[in-house]
């Protein structure tokens, strides 16, 4: 479904990350794993289109995109729910959803998509007339993840959900992603929580430095003595 090879990107003349070849298969669960600094971000900017390639290629569903602009890379089915969350604050809950529908095609389906997002997460909807900055942590990473939803995309790119939560929280979010996957979409999952990350993907990739260092199946990984040693804590 998504594929990158020998991608290259970063900030002025700075490279970020260095030919990093990456795929999602249709409806699979992938983390990018690392500490920070990696590249982890950057990798997912350079997907939604926010940071320009240097060299490489991405495709998504046999098309290149890596030099589209970054609506029409979600209009081909492609959300991407930031690093920090980033809801508009002084904005309702609601009207942060509704900001998730910006495409044409996800605005024609907006209102089901709100029902749907709404029965998925009570708590937006029983909050949605509320200003998204006076919900807490846990409740604005559901707020972020909804309005990736709205966009009714194939992949659901998602840039550490768990950052700054506590681990009930983080365990309640990790959830949801489990049953957004178990709807069929595809997940592309950024964690500096490598075990908890690994107990929702398949298979997962470990940045270090800009470059992939070690790829594999969630139980390689979690087998593996230099993920144990760097990032497990065993
Ligand atoms: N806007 C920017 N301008 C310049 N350099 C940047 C910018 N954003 C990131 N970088 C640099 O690019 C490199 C990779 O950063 P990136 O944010 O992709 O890492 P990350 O793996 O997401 O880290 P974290 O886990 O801390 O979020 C770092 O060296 C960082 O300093
Ligand atoms: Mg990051």
């Amino acid at each position: 479904m998504l594929a990158l090879s020998g991608v290259s990107a970063g900030y002025g003349s700075v490279p970020a990350v260095h030919g990093v070849d990456i795929v999602v298969g249709k409806g699979e669960a992938v983390g990018l794993l690392g500490a920070n600094g990696a590249g982890k971000s950057t990798t997912l900017r350079a997907i939604s289109g926010l940071v320009r390639l240097t060299s490489g290629r991405i495709t998504f569903l046999e098309k290149d995109i890596a030099a589209l602009p970054p609506y029409r890379i979600a209009e081909l089915g492609i959300a991407h729910v930031p690093e920090g969350r980033q809801v508009f604050p002084e904005l309702t809950v609601r009207e942060n959803l509704e900001i998730g529908a910006y495409i044409p095609s996800a605005k024609a389906e907006r209102s089901r998509s709100l029902d749907l997002v709404f029965s998925m997460f009570p708590v937006l909807a029983e909050r949605r007339k509320q200003p998204a900055g006076t919900m807490s942590g846990g409740e604005q990473q559901m707020l972020a993840v909804g309005r990736g939803l709205m966009l009714k995309p194939r992949l659901l790119m998602l840039d550490e959900p768990s950052l700054g939560l506590a681990p009930v929280v983080t365990d309640a979010t990790f959830a949801k992603i489990q049953e957004i996957h178990a709807l069929g979409m595809a997940i592309l999952l950024v964690e500096q929580n490598v075990s908890r990350a690994l107990t929702l993907v398949q298979r997962a990739y470990v940045l270090d430095s800009g470059k992939v260092i070690i790829h594999g199946t969630s139980a390689e990984l979690a087998n593996n003595k230099n993920v144990q040693a760097a990032y497990l804590g065993i």
